[in-house]
């Protein structure tokens, strides 16, 4: 392939990611989003391997680790569970982050790489490898971390180390100094040194930055990773010179950074603050610790499936609020089952979706979307908060720090000043779980000490066919 078809490509890739990026922005188009994404990367890696920069004898060994990394990536989509989906995705960005280092070494150690750079030239190409590998090693350890925080291996409570700012700062400027030795080694070998050490502060680094995010800031952080894979792709672009890479990086990176953005709105929070650590902790007292008034008292009231059945056949109004629970317990289909029976039945029925709902960015939508359930009754929380108090019944299935009222009510709460859905204003809000447990911000929900709020006590999917069998009869 030409060097000017091979440019043609890569325009034509890059109008496909943006294109891409549009359709997944809302759920009506996000199929056609993804199949963008999908012709738009094959079209890149088509260009990439038969395009000028890629000769003969590398073929067969680009062929040969494309089939080995396609099987396991076709493999693990296989398996993957949806819940496991956010793990997966943090897995899948530590790899983009290790591949970041990786070429940054293999690109300082290539004689190649450098051969024809003159002196600017040459400080400018090693500055890339720097900021990349810097970039890469942080994205790799940090998605590792919180690959383990949301699989629950690792625990949600922050790691808050003495002096933690005053260590990141140190760090920061250790880096900067081996950054400037880096700049001033003459051979490969003198330069690897001070490489090494800035890869190592840098792992430390992403460690230490993960496992000081509480876990209810958890959902920032998991789109910050985003961001920073993106900008580690891009940085690996730098150092190969592939523009496409670059491009596909940034675009990766900045939508990354905006989606934290909304992230930190959706969750009331300050972004250096989350970044700092310490937050979600109710200032680092143990989680599951709530203060002040909004302690919660007094009795719960147990609902059988029969008589949520009940208050949902003379409802007119009803809100169904999904959480993680939906997810874990597979129970979208039957909550589109009965959702299309209210219907029938003149019902008006509709869906709130908290942004942090779930495990990801958007779970809840994607679940929904996946049962059939109508786009124009799923609404966001912004647009349906004001209606709970006209609302005869709100139902909650598996969700628990999102309908917390202790956000709005108690400030010394860990999830403090986070918008909520407000169900508890609803004539009856039922809340569908299988204990008392808290969610996974670890904190307790008063909601289900209300007067006016029910529990329906069981996993959700069976709980669900048991009212949809109710209502049926
Ligand atoms: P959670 O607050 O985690 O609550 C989920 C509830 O579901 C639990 O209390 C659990 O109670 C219940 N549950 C679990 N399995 C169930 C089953 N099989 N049947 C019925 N109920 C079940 O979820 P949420 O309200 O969706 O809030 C999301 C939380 O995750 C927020 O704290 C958010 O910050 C965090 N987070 C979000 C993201 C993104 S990007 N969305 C990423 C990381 C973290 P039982 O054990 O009693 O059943």
């Amino acid at each position: 392939m030409s060097a000017s078809l091979a440019t043609v490509s890569y325009i034509g890739a890059t109008i496909l990611f943006i294109l891409s990026l549009g359709g997944l922005s809302h759920p009506e188009t996000s199929r056609r989003g993804n199949l963008y994404g999908m012709i738009g990367m094959a079209l890149a890696v088509l260009a990439t391997i038969f395009g000028p920069r890629v000769t003969m004898a590398g073929v067969p060994w680009i062929i040969g680790s494309m089939l080995v990394g396609g099987s396991i990536g076709i493999y693990a989509a296989r398996v993957v569970k949806m819940t496991q989906m956010p793990e997966l995705v943090a897995l899948m960005h530590s790899l983009v982050g290790l591949a970041a280092c990786l070429v940054g070494f293999a690109n300082y150690i290539d004689p190649a790489a450098a051969a024809n750079l003159n002196h600017a030239e040459k400080a400018i190409h090693e500055m890339e490898i720097y900021i990349g590998i810097l970039i890469g090693a942080v994205t790799f350890s940090g998605s590792i971390i919180a690959f383990g925080k949301l699989s629950g291996k690792i625990g949600g409570k922050p790691l808050l180390l003495p002096a933690r700012h005053w260590m990141n700062l140190m760090g920061l400027l250790i880096v900067i100094f081996f950054g400037w030795k880096f700049l001033q080694s003459e051979t490969v070998s003198a330069g690897m040194v001070p490489l090494i050490v800035m890869t190592v502060i840098a792992l430390l680094f992403g460690i230490h930055m993960v496992m000081a995010i509480g876990g209810a800031d958890m959902p920032v952080v998991v789109s910050m990773l985003n961001s920073y894979s993106g900008w580690a792709a891009a940085a690996t672009g730098f150092m190969l010179n592939n523009d496409l890479l670059i491009v596909t990086g940034a675009l990766v990176g900045s939508s990354g950074a905006i989606l934290s953005y909304i992230m930190c709105r959706a969750m009331n929070r300050n972004f250096i603050s989350v970044i700092a650590g310490g937050f979600g902790t109710g200032g680092g007292t143990p989680a599951a610790a709530p203060s002040g008034d909004a302690q919660p008292a007094g009795e719960v009231v147990p609902v059988s499936a029969a008589e949520t059945a009940e208050l949902l056949r003379e409802a007119k109004n009803v809100i169904i609020v999904p959480g993680y629970g939906m997810a874990v317990a597979q129970a979208q289909h039957t909550v589109y089952e009965i959702t299309r029976l209210l219907r029938e039945k003149g019902v008006n029925v509709r869906f709130g979706i908290h942004p942090v709902a779930g495990r990801m960015p958007g779970h809840m939508n994607v679940l929904l979307a996946e049962a059939k359930v109508p786009y124009d009754i799923v609404m966001e929380m912004d647009e349906l908060n004001e209606d709970f108090p006209d609302t005869d019944v709100a139902m909650v299935i598996g969700a628990n720090d999102i309908v917390n009222p202790a956000a709005q009510d108690d400030p010394g709460s860990p999830i403090a000043g986070m918008p909520v859905l407000e169900v508890w204003k609803a004539r009856t809000s039922i809340v569908m779980k299988r204990s008392m447990a808290s969610g996974y911000a670890g904190v307790d929900n008063p909601l289900f000490y209300k007067e006016n709020n029910r529990m329906l006590f069981g996993d959700a999917k069976k709980m669900l066919d048991e009212v949809f069998v109710a209502l049926k009869t």
